[in-house]
Order: C-alpha cells, then sequence, then structure tokens
C-alpha cells in the first residue's frame, strides 16, 4: 500500500498564484485553504488508520508472545487482523482515487482559474480602455456641444441673413419684372417709333428733295430779282436795298424804326461784315435795327430774330452805359456797334431783301 502526493496538485502557489491579485488571491486562497484542509484530513485519516494497524499487529505479536501455546486463537487474531488491513487498504486506495480524483478538479479549476485569469485581465484593460474611451467620448462629447451651440448661434444668424436676402430677392424680383414690363414697353415703343421714324425718314427724304428744288427755284427767281432795281433814291447791296436817312435829320431809335416801317422796310438788320461796313460809311453815328428793350443783355433785331453769334460789338460794348443803354448803332469811328439809350437822335439806315 502506497499514498501517492501529486506534487503539482498541492502547488496551490504556482504561476497563476502569482498573477492574480490581492483580492483574487485572498478568494481563491480560501478555496486554496478548504482543498489543503481537505488534503490534510485525508492524510490524517490514512495516518490514524495506519496507527491503528501498527496497534493491533503489536498487540497480535504481543499477543501471540502471551498466548503462544494456544496458536490457533492467534491465527484467528491474525486472520482477523489482515482483514482488517484489507479493509483499511481497500479504503486507502478509494481515498486515493478520490484523492487523484481531487487533484484532477483542483487542476482543471487551477487551468480555468488560470484562463478567467486572463479573462479578468483582458477584461480589466477592455475596461479601462472603456474608460479612457469613455472620458475621451465625454470631452469629444462637450466639444461637439459647445460646437454645436456655435453652430446654432452661426445657424441662427445665417437663418436671418438668408431671411433678409429672401426678402430682399422677393423685393429685387418685383423690381424686375416691373422692369421686364418697362422693357417690354419700351421695346414696343421703340417698335412703334422706329416705323414712324421711318415713315417721317421717308416724309423728310421727300420734303428735302421739295426743299432742294424749291431752293433752286428760289436762285431761280433770285437770279431774276438781282435784275431789278430797287426804289429810287435807295441803294442797292447784295441783293438787298438800303435806304439812308436824309443829311441834317436825325430821330430816336423808336422814331426811325417807324420810318423804316413806312417805307415797308426795318432798320437794318447785318448778316455779315461786309454789310456791317456797308450801313456804317454813311454816318458818323446810325441806328441799326437791334436792341435789348425787352430784356436787358438779350439783343434781339427787330424782325424778332435772336442776335446769333457775338456780333461786330466795338470793345468793351455793350456796356449799358449808365444803365439806361438798350439800342445799338454803328460808328464809323468805332467801326463797330455799340449801345446808346434809345432817345437819342441818329441817323439811321432801313433794308429789305430783294
Ligand atoms: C462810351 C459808350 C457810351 C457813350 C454814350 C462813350 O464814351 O464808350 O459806351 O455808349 O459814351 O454817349
Ligand atoms: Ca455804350
Amino acid at each position: 500500500m502506497s499514498v501517492v502526493f501529486d506534487r503539482k496538485a498541492g502547488e496551490i502557489g504556482g504561476d497563476g498564484w502569482n498573477l492574480m491579485d490581492t483580492q483574487e488571491r485572498s478568494k481563491c486562497s480560501g478555496r486554496s485553504r478548504g482543498l489543503v484542509w481537505y488534503i490534510g484530513t485525508a492524510a490524517c485519516l490514512g495516518l490514524l488508520y495506519l496507527l491503528l494497524l501498527v496497534v493491533i499487529l503489536s498487540y497480535v505479536v504481543n499477543n501471540d508472545k502471551a498466548t503462544s501455546p494456544q496458536g490457533t486463537d492467534q491465527l484467528q487474531f491474525f486472520t482477523l487482523g489482515q482483514t482488517e488491513c484489507e479493509n483499511l487498504t481497500l479504503q486507502w486506495i478509494q481515498l486515493q482515487k478520490r484523492y487523484n480524483k481531487l487533484s484532477e478538479s483542483t487542476q482543471q479549476l487551477q487551468t480555468m482559474f488560470s484562463s478567467k485569469n486572463a479573462e479578468l485581465d483582458a477584461i480589466r484593460d477592455e475596461r479601462d480602455q472603456l474608460k479612457m474611451d469613455t472620458r475621451n467620448l465625454t470631452k469629444e462629447m462637450e466639444n461637439l456641444t459647445l460646437q454645436g451651440i456655435q453652430l446654432q448661434k452661426r445657424y441662427n444668424k445665417l437663418s436671418e441673413s438668408t431671411q433678409q436676402l429672401q426678402t430682399m430677392f422677393s423685393s429685387k424680383n418685383a423690381e424686375l419684372d416691373a422692369i421686364r414690363d418697362e422693357r417690354d414697353q419700351l421695346k414696343m415703343d421703340t417698335r412703334n417709333l422706329t416705323k414712324e421714324m421711318e415713315l417721317l425718314q421717308s416724309r423728310f427724304n421727300t420734303v428735302v428733295t421739295m426743299r432742294d428744288e424749291l431752293q433752286e427755284e428760289v436762285k431761280r427767281l433770285n437770279l431774276n430779282r438781282t435784275e431789278k432795281l430797287c426804289p429810287d433814291d435807295w441803294k442797292k447791296y447784295n441783293n438787298k436795298c438800303y435806304y439812308v436817312s436824309a443829311q441834317r435829320v436825325s430821330k430816336s431809335w423808336d422814331k426811325s424804326k417807324k420810318d423804316c416801317e413806312d417805307r415797308g422796310a426795318h432798320l437794318a438788320i447785318i448778316n455779315s461784315r461786309d454789310e456791317q461796313d456797308f450801313v456804317s460809311k454813311f454816318y458818323d453815328r446810325t441806328w441799326i435795327g437791334l436792341s435789348d428793350k425787352d430784356l436787358e443783355g438779350h439783343w434781339k433785331w427787330v424782325d424778332g430774330t435772336d442776335l446769333v453769334g457775338d456780333g461786330y460789338w466795338q470793345e468793351g460794348e455793350p456796356n449799358n452805359d449808365r444803365n439806361i443803354e438798350h439800342c445799338a448803332e454803328v460808328s464809323r469811328k468805332g467801326g463797330g456797334w455799340n449801345d446808346m439809350p434809345c432817345s437819342e437822335r441818329l441817323s439811321w439806315v432801313c433794308n429789305l431783301p430783294l
């Protein structure tokens, strides 16, 4: 009979043990203590059986010595001891089997424990990682929340701007529609005007042709007229007849004008430098048919037409001296026109186109 202790099964403090943390160790040490107690109990029981066997055997031997003459009793006792011993051996074997099973379970538990330990470590790592991830996610979430608030503000501003733009757009659209309508109307007007203009152009061309024809006719008639003579005592110069007032007779500008009109003419209207020289050569000072009586500075001929261009004023004239000069004279000495009080009595010249 032999008791074989499985060494590995007893190595509760192996590598797996060292891998555990204090808490796990305290948990497992409880389980291990139970296991050790169980093994110890089994070992004690075994020893007790052995001791009992030794006691029985020594008792048998001593009794045998004491009762050697009675060999049969001794044999019976020995047989009983042997049976007992065999029973004990059987029990020991069963105990050994149980121990072996227990060792296997312990090994399995150890393996499971190591595996669970590794799993626990992995889960712990995973948990730590998750914690870190959670922290990061929390920070990220906070950042995102801030960004979200900012984005919301921006969105609100953008919405306001969009609304304003929408309003402006609608207004501009209405404006555009109005302008478009106006443009269409203008296009239509332009088309009508173009047609009208074409019509007018055509009429204008006709009128121009007629004018040219008339001008030709006028030239022809003028040619005829140059053949004509001015009245007696009138002077002819460049297709115009001139009446020059008599010597030593002088009149105011209005009376001079009236005299010309009575003669079927008008106070001299001068259209060229030549004519100006012609009119000025008869007397020192001579009325011509130019005045600004209606409006100061607005010089008009007696036929109602405005003075065109600068005229032939003397240097520094017209000066409206003493604010009473509204009628124009020609001065032989001065070589040009001068404004004078209309009441002044001067010679005068009338003229009339032929
Ligand atoms: C002035 C003229 C003025 C005239 C009146 C002259 O001395 O130069 O401007 O019309 O006097 O008599
Ligand atoms: Ca003057």
